[in-house]
C-alpha cells in the first residue's frame, strides 16, 4: 500500500526511520515532506497528507510532530480525515477497530523508534470493525455535511 507521510522538525528523525520500517514490511512510503530538521510550520505538512487522503489520491496516512497534537488538529478540519493520535499500542488497535482512522498521527518527541513501529504496524494491520461503529462514522459525516452549509 502506498502510504502518505510528513512531518515537522520535531518528526524529522522518526519520519525518516518509519519509511524505512513501512519498506521493510511491504509498503510504500510517500514522502510529503519536511525534508530537514529545519523549523517549519506543521499545518504546511499536515494538509499535504490530508488533502491527499481526503481525496482517495492516498488511502492512508502518517503525520509526525513533536507531540501529534497540531497534525491532529489540523488533519482533522479535513473532509473525510479520522487522524488519530496513537502514542501506545492500545490507541493503534482501536483507532482502527472502532473509528477506521485514515491518518495515524504521533509525537516524534514522545515515542520511541521501536514503539512507533510496533503502533504504525497495528494500525496497518487492524481493520475497522463496522457494525454499531459504522453508525457512528455517518454521524461524524452528517456533522461534516452540516459544517460545510455555514
Ligand atoms: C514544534 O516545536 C512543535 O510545536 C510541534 O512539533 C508540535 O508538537 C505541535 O503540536
Amino acid at each position: 500500500m502506498q502510504i502518505g507521510i510528513a512531518c515537522d522538525h520535531g518528526g524529522f528523525e522518526l519520519k525518516e526511520e518509519l519509511k524505512t520500517y513501512l519498506r521493510s514490511i511491504g509498503h510504500e512510503p510517500v514522502d510529503l515532506g519536511t525534508f530537514s530538521k529545519d523549523s517549519v510550520d506543521y499545518p504546511d505538512y499536515a494538509i499535504q497528507v490530508a488533502e491527499k487522503v481526503s481525496k482517495g489520491d492516498l488511502e492512508k496516512g502518517i503525520l509526525i510532530c513533536g507531540t501529534g497534537i497540531g497534525m491532529s488538529i489540523v488533519a482533522n478540519k479535513i473532509r473525510g480525515v479520522r487522524a488519530a493520535l496513537a502514542n501506545d499500542l492500545y490507541s493503534a488497535r482501536f483507532c482502527r477497530e472502532h473509528v477506521d482512522a485514515n491518518i495515524l498521527v504521533l509525537g516524534g518527541r514522545i515515542v520511541g523508534k521501536e514503539l512507533a513501529k510496533e503502533i504504525v504496524k497495528i494500525w496497518i494491520e487492524t481493520p475497522f470493525a463496522g457494525g454499531r461503529h459504522q453508525r457512528r462514522l455517518e454521524k461524524i459525516e452528517a456533522l461534516e455535511e452540516k459544517n460545510f452549509k455555514f
